[in-house]
């Protein structure tokens, strides 16, 4: 156990060590117009209240049939919310919006080329395009309630269209984020058994139309090696009429929607009234072994939550202009661009590219021109806006009542600039803690009752009782400055049904560890199990460290150590790989290979190429390694565990820790002088 131990490397190791930050109240402007200002909210989400108190949440939404039981644990930990309902998603985000403002502007969409115009989707126009692709996946594709579909889209409509007609079926949509090769696409179509991909031709990034219908034959290809066959592949255009794509369309398999389209013009299709936990989809993410988890979100729980999460976190109302500046490839563009702004009937800004094309004044032309009262991004973006563009937003006269950062921790610094710059000290800040797993935020301060405190996410959530854990499952005291698990002491409404076709690895990964008593049928024994580190200050709020799993987090996005290692040892002179995180001033984290080659293989620099290429092509471009180390060999234990920790602390310029149980402790010395020496020559040494 102890040499199981010595391989992880918690990021909790390189985090930033932050002292305690004074509070920062909410502007009373913004309080006088707060979805939640009373206190008496807070007494009614006591835990005494639970589960009963998310029937706020519940009603609303529309349900066609209202259920009869708030929480059912009869088969821990597979929660059921609001047992008995019945509800349609497509329906609450869409239908009962355009019945009653059919000319309120749904979703605006902003093209990355300035010159480009923006559009505007109404409600009522929403309720005709979510219709008419319906029908043709319903009359084209053959698909049916309880089947899989993959979409691999970029930031653009056509992505929401297509999330709301399949919930429109209850077909359960499982996109995979645009910028994932083709290989990861294949292998999450595999796990989901999807027989339809959706894709587009290409799409705009950092001013290049980038050819992306060329990915879909790469993921068809690897679902087919992986035993899944896609039948069709549906395929949008950019432009209308031209194709942006090098790769030839497959005669029979692929299908331009336009062309398509022509049958199902003006079609209308019932929502299909599915049960509370019929699953909505699957978003996949990294975790602690190779194969991606596939989680699982039901329909009238996560719908509910993230209803409303949005309503008094995002402090959204109808008439507001809100801008979550994700992608909806994860969790955060699902939950707050798509389900929870349109189930509350608000405006939805998307943005199809870079923040800084053509420079880092863009958001703030964005924010200005479509009047943006809120706006929601990552710590990694205002990083790279306060570097590139410290002092654009002032060029601009946009006003935002309300801000959100969600992703990563975010520097006390980082953070002062966002408030006093980008939000003009005029908006509320809200740190949202959560995971893909979670549907919503666990996290968060009330906007508008609990004080800002820069580097922490606040306490957990209305309904949300968090706990710091140690190994034992002791409880860490608040304000005992001791770092621990954090973990939720009850189910909620969003958290996932399952992960997708491995209920026991669900049960492994999030449960096993702090449960009581496997057989006992009473919440109060299953707390969950985050994988994040955290500590508690004495006034109840919480700052996450980072995960401590074998999970790498750049720009946001979580990367498993496994699947990077595995993807660098597919370059056949490849012996050995191990990923480790490096602290990277713009995106968090980012990731440093090692790598030890074959007997009698010279190290060239084609090979860290080749490595590097081979990551971009099995994960995605947001992989590709800031550095690749080709080693003699890599530290290991004696029972041979390659140690991350000590390559970490190399990387990192930090502490190595005791490296005396090493097998080979003499190649400590010989990495650090090499990656010291060569990361000092190009500046990235310790200032
Ligand atoms: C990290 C994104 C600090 C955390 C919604 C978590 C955060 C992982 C925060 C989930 C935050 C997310 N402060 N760390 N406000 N939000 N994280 O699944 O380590 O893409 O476990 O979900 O991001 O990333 P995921």
């Amino acid at each position: 156990m102890a040499a199981e131990r010595e391989t992880e490397v918690p990021e909790a190791q390189i985090a930033v060590h932050w002292r305690e930050e004074a509070y920062v109240y909410p502007p009373a402007k913004f309080i006088g117009q707060a979805n939640a200002s009373d206190p008496a909210i807070l007494e009614r989400f006591r835990e005494e209240r639970f589960p009963e108190c998310f029937k706020e949440y519940a009603d609303l939404l529309s349900w066609d049939k209202y259920w009869h039981t708030t929480l059912d644990t009869s088969n821990p930990p597979f929660w059921k919310w609001f047992v008995g309902g019945r509800l349609n998603a497509s329906y609450n985000c869409v239908d009962r919006h355009a019945a009653v403002r059919p000319n309120q502007a749904a979703l605006i969409w902003v093209p990355e080329p300035e010159e480009e115009r923006t559009e505007s989707i109404t409600y009522q126009e929403l309720y005709r395009r979510v219709n008419e692709f319906a029908a043709l996946l319903k009359g084209f594709c053959g698909v049916e309630t309880g089947d899989r579909v993959t979409f691999h889209l970029p930031m653009v409509p056509e992505l929401p269209v297509a999330m709301l007609a399949c919930a429109r079926l209850g077909v359960i949509h499982s996109q995979v984020f645009g910028g994932f090769s083709g290989a990861a696409c294949g292998g999450r179509i595999a796990d989901s058994q999807s027989k339809v991909l959706v894709t587009m031709d290409g799409y705009y990034r950092n001013g290049q139309l980038v050819d992306h219908k060329v990915k879909a034959d790469e993921a068809v290809a690897r679902a087919r090696e992986e035993g899944v066959e896609v039948e069709k592949v549906l395929v949008f255009r950019r432009h209308q009429g031209q194709y942006a794509s090098a790769s030839p369309m497959v005669e029979g398999r692929d299908f331009f929607v336009d062309e398509v389209m022509a049958d199902f013009r003006d079609k209308l299709v019932e929502p299909v009234s599915m049960p509370s936990e019929a699953p909505l989809f699957i978003m996949y993410s990294s975790g602690t072994t190779g194969r991606p988890k596939g989680c699982q979100h039901s329909t009238g729980g996560y719908l509910s939550y993230v209803a409303g999460t949005s309503k008094f976190y995002q402090d959204i109302h109808p008439e507001d202009t809100y801008w979550c500046a994700a992608d909806i490839g994860w969790i955060t563009g699902h939950s707050y661009i798509v389900y929870g702004p349109l189930a509350l009937g608000t405006t939805s800004v998307m943005y199809e590219g870079v923040p800084t094309y053509p420079d880092a004044g863009r958001p703030w032309r964005i924010a200005e021109r479509l009047g943006v009262t809120t706006f929601h991004t990552a710590p990694t973006t205002i990083r790279m806006l306060r570097k590139v563009g410290p002092d654009e937003p002032r060029k601009y006269d946009y006003h935002f009542k309300h801000m959100t950062t969600v992703g990563e921790p975010i520097e006390p610094e980082v953070w002062r600039w966002y408030h006093d710059v980008v939000g003009k000290g005029e908006a509320v800040i809200v740190d949202t803690w959560w995971q893909t797993e979670n549907g919503g935020f666990l996290g968060s301060t009330l906007p508008a009752l609990q004080p800002m405190k820069p580097g922490s996410c606040g306490p957990g959530v209305l309904g949300v009782y968090p706990v710091i854990l140690d190994e034992e499952g002791k409880e860490v005291e608040a304000g005992s400055g001791r770092a621990g698990n954090m973990c939720i002491r009850n189910p909620w409404p969003g958290i996932f049904q399952t992960i997708w076709g491995d209920p026991d690895r669900f049960v492994r990964t999030y449960y096993e560890k702090y449960c009581r008593d496997k057989d006992s049928k009473d919440w109060h024994d299953w707390p969950y199990f985050s994988n994040d580190g955290a500590t508690q200050a004495a006034d109840g709020y919480f700052r996450i460290l980072g995960r401590v799993d074998d999970v790498i987090n750049v720009s946001g996005h979580r990367l498993g150590t496994k699947e990077l290692e595995s993807a660098a040892v597919t370059v056949e002179e490849v012996a050995e790989a191990a990923a480790i995180p490096v602290a990277d001033e713009l995106r968090g984290r980012a990731v440093e290979m090692y790598v030890a080659l074959k007997p009698g293989v010279t190290p060239s620099k084609e090979i860290e190429d080749k490595i590097a290429l081979a990551i971009q092509t099995e994960i995605g471009a947001v992989a590709r390694p800031k550095h690749v180390w080709i080693v003699p060999d890599m530290p290991k234990t004696r029972s041979g565990k390659i140690m991350r920790r000590v390559i970490a602390g190399i990387s990192n310029f930090g502490d190595v820790g005791d490296i005396t149980t090493l097998a080979n402790p003499e190649v400590v010395d010989e990495i650090r002088e090499k990656v010291q020496a060569e990361k000092r020559a190009i500046g990235e040494g310790p200032s």
